[in-house]
């Protein structure tokens, strides 16, 4: 299939000499959602602002759609939404004036009804003729979605879409976003928060110091990357680990009530099996058992130590 956004080659270096995007080549798939996650100052910020075409790209090509985002900029633009990481509006309008004027910008005919219920789902219906500057920073950011999507767009991008957002506008958010995407909108986030990749993406793109240093789905990236955990809960408490057992690298938890052992689920020989025959040979029984996949958080986190290395 066509991907959606095509990206090769790009780079951005600002004009006080900051290389902040390196080499990206990227392709994003029509109706998935896309989390590009990175710590702050990663570049998300740029890669997403020159493919909405606010920032100029350096070298490079960005094709969506198929349209090129320099030679095509209007036909590239008209795809997408963009709710962008700082809130910014016209706080003197109302909030229908300002999603009405949002979807004459790009050129679309009126549609009082899709904007209706574009407000009603974002529970702005209520709020529609207050201006701006009376509501709270929560319905803000209602408003610069409802601006995002009032051009219907195929294609949304929020950049750090909760970042300091309560938690009902989270949720609200999140289900939203999966709600455009069941209608066959494309969704590129961006975050730094890894239970947001983790909970919203069916792709994860890893950015670090302007280079993308990983792209993978979301299950084979945790598939593949993942270590367990398996938990022992101990029928007698232990004080400390029989030195016998030094080879697996146990740990006691649960104080001495639990023993941790870790390893590599990908491997034909996980060490279980011995395990548990040196525990029973050494007469520590265990009354349940349980093993868990590592989190997202955790592989994030290695592999940034990684790739500082
Ligand atoms: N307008 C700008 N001028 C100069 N440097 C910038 C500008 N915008 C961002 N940067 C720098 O580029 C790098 C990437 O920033 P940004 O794209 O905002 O990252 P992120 O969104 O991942 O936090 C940072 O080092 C930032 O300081
Ligand atoms: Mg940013």
């Amino acid at each position: 299939m066509q991907p959606v956004i095509s990206i090769q080659q790009l780079n951005k270096t600002y004009a006080s000499g900051h290389p902040a995007l390196q080499g990206i080549d990227l392709e994003i798939r029509q109706g998935e959602i896309f989390a590009l996650l990175g710590p702050n100052g990663a570049g998300k910020t740029t890669l997403i602002s020159i493919i909405c075409g606010i920032v100029n790209p350096g070298e490079g090509r960005v094709l969506v759609g198929g349209c090129d985002i320099v030679r095509d900029y209007r036909a590239a633009r008209s795809q997408i939404g963009l709710v962008p990481q700082e809130l910014v509006s016209d706080v003197f309008e109302t909030v229908w004036a300002t999603v009405k004027f949002s979807r004459g910008l790009f050129g679309k005919k009126p549609d009082p009804a899709y904007l209706e219920q574009l407000l009603k789902d974002l529970s702005l219906w209520d709020k529609r003729d207050a201006r701006i500057l009376e509501l709270s920073g929560g319905m803000k950011r209602r408003v610069m979605i409802a601006k995002a999507l009032s051009h219907e767009p195929t294609i949304l991008f929020l950049d750090e879409p909760t970042a300091g957002v309560d938690v009902e506008l989270r949720r609200d958010m999140w289900s939203m976003v999966r709600r455009l995407r069941d209608r066959g909108v494309t969704i590129i986030l961006t975050t730094h928060y890894i239970e947001e990749a983790e909970e919203m993406a069916d792709r994860i793109g890893v950015i670090q110091k302007g280079r993308i240093i990983l792209v993978e789905d979301k299950q084979i990236l945790m598939h593949k990357l993942g270590r367990k955990q398996l938990t022992l809960h101990l029928q007698q408490p232990l004080a400390t680990i029989p030195a016998e057992l030094d080879q697996y690298g146990l740990e006691l938890a649960d104080q001495g009530h639990a023993l941790v052992f870790t390893f590599d689920a990908q491997r034909e020989h996980t060490g279980i099996a011995e395990l548990l025959r040196d525990l029973a040979r050494h007469g520590i029984d265990f009354k349940d058992l349980q093993s868990s996949q590592s989190s997202l958080e955790e592989i994030f986190v290695g592999l940034i130590k990684e790739s500082r290395a």
